[in-house]
């Protein structure tokens, strides 16, 4: 547990599939932190801009970005859009398809940005995405980088999507994966990048057990 008094800092950012969501997840649970997805941030916008049928018109996505409550609940388990529960929709196919170009555009990462700094004021924190060592949280206390290689990556998701009962095959997953990791690390703007002083981890082999003790154990060696 992290010491009362201490507001605490941790940062984490990695590709699709590297594990950092379970991860951060469970990190938190174990030291008591908040829990930031910030992908699903992303991916909420994208729902935005499916309801409003603006997924074409940018500048007017920006100004309902500029005004919509995005809120978390359960910890980070539910996610709200003006008060309305998305946690179902953004994981579709259809916001799957369309969240990388929509958080590729400035205005709405400078929105979504300074809304992700305003939530690590209220406490202690674990927050994880692409740009949250580099970018969101850069004097954080903590930052890591998980990776793990793109055969392992895409083996981790296929079996995800088989519990869903999908019938894409791994080949397919691992084409998604990497053109997923080309557009992440490739963009103009917050490319996915592992900030110099952050600990880089490769989750390749191990169990999530043994990332999040890991994670755990540097956090408790510095407190
Ligand atoms: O981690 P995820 O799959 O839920 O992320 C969804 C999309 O949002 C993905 O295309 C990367 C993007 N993203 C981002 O640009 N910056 C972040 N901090 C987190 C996610």
């Amino acid at each position: 547990m992290i010491k009362i008094g201490h507001h605490v800092t941790i940062a984490m950012d990695g590709p699709a599939g590297s594990g950092k969501s379970t991860v951060a997840r469970r990190v938190a649970e174990k030291l008591g932190l908040l829990y930031l997805d910030s992908g699903a941030m992303y991916r909420a916008v994208t729902v935005l801009a499916i309801e409003n049928e603006v997924e074409k018109d940018i500048s007017k996505l920006i100004e309902l970005v500029k005004t919509c409550r995005i809120e978390f609940m359960d910890n980070g388990k539910k996610i709200l859009l003006n008060s309305e529960d998305v946690s179902v929709q953004i994981r579709t196919p259809e916001v799957n398809k369309l969240v990388a170009d929509i958080a590729k555009v400035p205005e709405i990462r400078h929105e979504i940005v300074k809304h992700q700094r305003k939530i690590g004021e209220e406490g202690s924190i674990i927050a994880e995405g692409r740009d949250l060592t580099t970018i969101v949280f850069p004097d954080a206390d903590f930052k890591f980088y998980l990776d793990a290689s793109v055969k392992e990556r895409a083996k981790r998701r296929f079996l995800e999507l088989q519990a869903h009962n999908t019938d894409i095959t791994l080949e397919t997953v691992e084409t998604e994966i990497s053109e997923r990791d080309e557009k992440d690390t490739s963009r103009e703007h917050s490319p996915l990048r592992a900030a110099k002083d952050a600990i880089r981890v490769d989750t390749t082999g191990k169990t999530i057990d043994e990332v999040v003790d890991f994670i755990v154990a540097q956090v408790n060696s510095r407190n």
